[in-house]
Formats: C-alpha cells, sequence, structure tokens
C-alpha cells in the first residue's frame, strides 16, 4: 500500500480547501528541494490530484534555466505548451504570437524563454476574466507549473478558484447551458489580410472566412463549456474569459467582489481583442447567453476566490481542469512569473456526456 503521509522533510498547511503549501522544516531542508520531490514525487502529484494545487515556499530558489529540468526531470511530467504544442523554438514562437497580437489586435505579451517556457505578460491595473490556460482550444494542457522568480512590486496575485466548486454554485439555468453547451470563440482580424496571413492562418486551428473588404471572421473549434475532471468525475466550468463582448461583465463582476483594490479598469488585452463569445449546442448553433448570465458566473468566480500572493522562490503545480485562474491588479515592477504547461489534456474526451432520456431509450 504506498503510504499518503506527508514526507516528514515538509510541513504541510492547507492555503485553502484546493491548495496545499508545503514548506521546509529545517535549514538543511531548504537546500533539497529537487530532491526531496523527486523522493516524493508520486505523494505530490496525488495531492495535486486529490486537492487541486500545490505550493512550495521558503526553499532556495532555483534558476530559470533549471526550470524545464525540473519539471520534465525531476517532476517527470511532459512540457505540453497549448500555444505551441509542435514546440517551436522560442525565436519562432515569440514571432508568431507578435504576428497573432497584430492580426487578432492584441495579446497578453507573454514571451517564450524556451521551447516550454514561458514568461507571463505584465500586471497591469486591471483583473482579468477568468480562465483555464488553453481554453479557447481543445487541446491543452493538464497542468500548469508556475515558479515566481520575482514578486510583482505591489499586489499583482493570481487569483484562483476551484471551477467543480463554483459549477455547483450557479444558478440551475445556467448550469444546465454550460454543462452540455460549448464555446465559441470568433475574431475579427485588425487588419486585412496579406497573402502571409492566410498562409500561416492555413496551419493554424482557425477557420477563416474572409469578407468583401478584406477583413476576415476567424472561428475557432467549438470547445465544450464543462468538462468532468478525470480523477474526481465532477463537472468543471473551462471559461476563457477574453473576449470583448464579456469583458464589461468581468469588470462589474470584479467591482463587486472586490472592493478594496483601488478604481482599476477593464482588461486592455479583452478590449482590444475583437472576439467574441458564445454559447452554442454541439452544432455550433446558438444557445445564447445574457449580460446578466455573464455577470452571475463571473460573480460567482469571484467569490470563490483565493489570491496568491507570490514569494520570491515560490513554486506551483496546479490542476488546470479543475482550477481556473486569472491575474489581479497591480503593479509590475519586475515581476517574473514564469510557466510551464504539462501534460496533454482533450477537452473533448473529457466533456459532460449528454444524458440519455426515458423517451430515447423507449425509442
Ligand atoms: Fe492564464
Amino acid at each position: 500500500m504506498p503510504s499518503h503521509e506527508s514526507p516528514t522533510e515538509f510541513l504541510k498547511e492547507q492555503l485553502t480547501p484546493f491548495l496545499t503549501l508545503f514548506t521546509p522544516t529545517s535549514d538543511q531542508n531548504k537546500d533539497q528541494l529537487q530532491d526531496l520531490i523527486e523522493k516524493n514525487r508520486e505523494y505530490f502529484l496525488n495531492e495535486v490530484q486529490k486537492r487541486g494545487g500545490v505550493v512550495f515556499r521558503d526553499f532556495t530558489p532555483i534558476k530559470v534555466d533549471e526550470f524545464d529540468g525540473f519539471v520534465q526531470g525531476t517532476l517527470e511530467l511532459e512540457a505540453f505548451n497549448t500555444f505551441n504544442s509542435k514546440g517551436t523554438p522560442a525565436f519562432m514562437a515569440n514571432w508568431l504570437r507578435s504576428w497573432s497580437e497584430k492580426i487578432l489586435g492584441a495579446g497578453d505579451y507573454r514571451r517564450y524563454l524556451g521551447k516550454t517556457t514561458v514568461r507571463l505578460g505584465p500586471v497591469e491595473n486591471s483583473i482579468q476574466g477568468p480562465h483555464v490556460e488553453g481554453g479557447g482550444l481543445t487541446q491543452r494542457s493538464r497542468l500548469l507549473t508556475l515558479c515566481c522568480f520575482e514578486p510583482g512590486q505591489e499586489r499583482a496575485e493570481t487569483g484562483i478558484a476551484d471551477f467543480s466548486s463554483v459549477y455547483k454554485r450557479l444558478p440551475a439555468e445556467l448550469q444546465e447551458k454550460l454543462k452540455y453547451g460549448w464555446n465559441q470563440y470568433s475574431y475579427t482580424t485588425a487588419h486585412p489580410l496579406r497573402l502571409l496571413d492566410r498562409l500561416i492562418l492555413k496551419i493554424s486551428p482557425l477557420s477563416v472566412e474572409m469578407r468583401k473588404d478584406g477583413y476576415a471572421t476567424l472561428t475557432g473549434q467549438l470547445c465544450p463549456a464543462s468538462c468532468l475532471v478525470p480523477d474526481t468525475d465532477e463537472i468543471s466550468i473551462q471559461p476563457w474569459s477574453f473576449a470583448r463582448n464579456s469583458n464589461p461583465q468581468v469588470h462589474r463582476a470584479a467591482k463587486e467582489v472586490f472592493k478594496d483594490r483601488g478604481d482599476f479598469t477593464q482588461d486592455s488585452t479583452a478590449d482590444a481583442l475583437n472576439m467574441n463569445w458564445d454559447l452554442t449546442d454541439s452544432q455550433g448553433n446558438s444557445i445564447g447567453w445574457s449580460e446578466e448570465e455573464q455577470y452571475t458566473l463571473f460573480k460567482t468566480i469571484f467569490r470563490e476566490a483565493y489570491l496568491m500572493d507570490w514569494k520570491k522562490g515560490d513554486i506551483a503545480i496546479i490542476d488546470n481542469v479543475r482550477l481556473g485562474h486569472w491575474r489581479m491588479n497591480g503593479v509590475q515592477g519586475n515581476r517574473q512569473l514564469v510557466q510551464i504547461q504539462a501534460n496533454p489534456f482533450d477537452a473533448l474526451e473529457h466533456r459532460v456526456p449528454e444524458e440519455v432520456t426515458s423517451d430515447e431509450v423507449m425509442a
């Protein structure tokens, strides 16, 4: 029988119902995080599965170029970046990223430090829309690993919520829509397409509909609005709230819940991105959702938030299906938060199966 007792070199504390904090029990253990994790790898990965996420704090910080080895070597996870799933080298991935920012009108200015390693975008005086990482695509990562090499100057926490717990707190009608519904994201390009744009778009997962004026409507693949968390079979909503049509509701809900955050503005990325988020059936026919429903969703998420206040050297492993996240407002300073997405996850394989009604059984 595998033992799930906490390893003696770690002090274990519940930060919140879905995050466990591990700190060293002695100075001697501080320098040995990699060895200690290697020795107890299954215990920690099991803890992520059971609870949602783990955080290691107060150990000697690792260096940026050691992070990939930590994730793929020590933890034995498989790096899988949703936005760079083919493992394009960093210079090319960055070029494609800035190309897509130009064509879509915005991006969050994250940058690849290596094939797998991404420095997250800067903090603003705004609160981001809640999302699962890569939620605009069906092939995404099951886990997020994050390392804080330098915290922000002020606030700049990461909001985290358990999206399976959020689902249970939604009104029944909205639950029903999100349980079987599909997220459809479509963009209008920021400028008319040139030949090179069209060639690049041929290898993207977006479908392209040309308009007479040379601009195009780009539509993403349908993504299940909810998935079953593989280990718990609980329904977890899978939003990716970067759309212009939902952005005012994100802001309104954030204002309502986070009353002590000063006079923050709407998220500028979602405002600049000409993207629309619709809920559809499995055929892509709109089932619609009102601004009030969007507001209710975001308010419910924000009320469930834990605000992760990063300390230098923190390393976190997060279940990207069960937990959602977003950037809080603050002052960037030299904040350097680096992410490696790991272990591929196919949202289509884990969508909530439609219940068979008794009428269908009779037929
Ligand atoms: Fe994110």
